[in-house]
């Protein structure tokens, strides 16, 4: 939110924050949306938006797909685990794998990609017993609380023998926890470093000389450049969906004006799933 450089513009004081929406056309003046459709578009946190046609993505309403999973599941944040996982951190099956802020969105559908790929075992981490009950559901081999012992000794007690990729979406002891597990040759997708995004001073990882012995590749990625493979995950993750094979959650929360609230509630664990902010009458 800082106007540190960045592949987002700053955001401004007095402006409407961006972000990924689904709403319904109330009126067009192009031939290709009618009113009652509804669109994707990225004019978030506001109740009306005006935009070019080109901006907003009718969806499929044969699909059977519940709306707001186009923001989750098969949006951005299902995009973001598919390609971090498969093409980032290029996991094979038959892999270990250990996910953090598993229980989130992202989190929640990488480790689950993982499983049905074929991973030897997967690994979550999260913030609550609930949540950690939740993983294991999702079908998740071993999942622990971070507050409940150090990620380092936790890790190592879910995989005796070491891990061969980390989905990043914490960092700091996450992180250093992380590569002390790596074992040779093993791949880090850096997603996100959500524990440091409010950090006075970064923190936590203390061994990165451990990547040069044990050959680790640590990648940073932004799903945005990653547009390529968005038919091919649409494709694999509605076939999931409708198997049943993926399950998702959402944490819902009503009226634009607790829209702050849920965003600060996300940054302190609130969610499960995708944090949905519901536009109320
Ligand atoms: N690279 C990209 O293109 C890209 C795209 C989308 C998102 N991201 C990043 O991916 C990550 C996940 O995003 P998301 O939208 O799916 O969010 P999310 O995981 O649904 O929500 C964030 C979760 O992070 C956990 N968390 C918050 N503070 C923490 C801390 N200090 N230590 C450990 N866990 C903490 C909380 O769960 P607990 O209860 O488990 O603590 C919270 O529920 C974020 O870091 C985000 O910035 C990156």
């Amino acid at each position: 939110m800082n106007d540190a450089k960045s592949y987002v513009p700053p955001f401004e004081v007095g402006r409407a924050l961006e972000g990924a929406a689904v709403g319904e056309v109330v009126a067009s003046g192009a031939d290709s949306h009618r009113p009652g459709d509804l669109v994707l578009h990225n004019l978030g946190w506001r109740e009306f938006a005006l935009l070019p046609a080109a901006q907003a993505r009718t969806l499929d309403p044969t699909a059977g797909a519940d709306p707001a999973a186009y923001l989750g599941v098969l949006g951005v944040t299902g995009f973001t685990a598919y390609v971090g996982l498969l093409d980032i951190a290029e996991f094979k099956a038959g892999e270990v794998v250990y996910v953090s802020a598993a229980a989130g969105a992202v989190g929640s559908i990488a480790g689950q990609i993982a499983k049905l790929r074929g991973a030897a075992t997967v690994i979550g981490s999260a913030g609550t017993p609930e949540k950690v009950a939740r993983l294991l559901e999702l079908g998740f081999d071993a999942a622990f609380d971070y507050h409940e012992g150090t990620v380092r000794d936790q890790l190592r007690a879910a995989a005796p023998d070491g891990i061969d990729v980390y989905f990043d979406n914490v960092g700091g002891h996450h992180l250093a926890a992380a590569i002390a597990a790596l074992r040779p040759f093993g791949r880090v997708a850096m997603c996100g470093a959500i524990s440091q995004y409010n950090a006075a001073a970064p923190d936590g990882v203390d061994n990165l000389t451990l990547v040069i012995g044990k050959r680790l590749t640590l990648r940073g990625f932004i799903v945005l450049d990653h547009g390529g493979r968005r038919k091919e995950f649409v494709s694999e993750m509605s076939g999931w969906l409708r198997s049943g094979a993926v399950r998702y959650d959402e944490t819902t929360v009503d009226g634009l004006e607790n829209a702050p609230d849920a965003f600060l509630s996300l940054l302190r664990g609130g969610n499960v799933g995708k944090m949905i902010v519901r536009l109320t009458d």
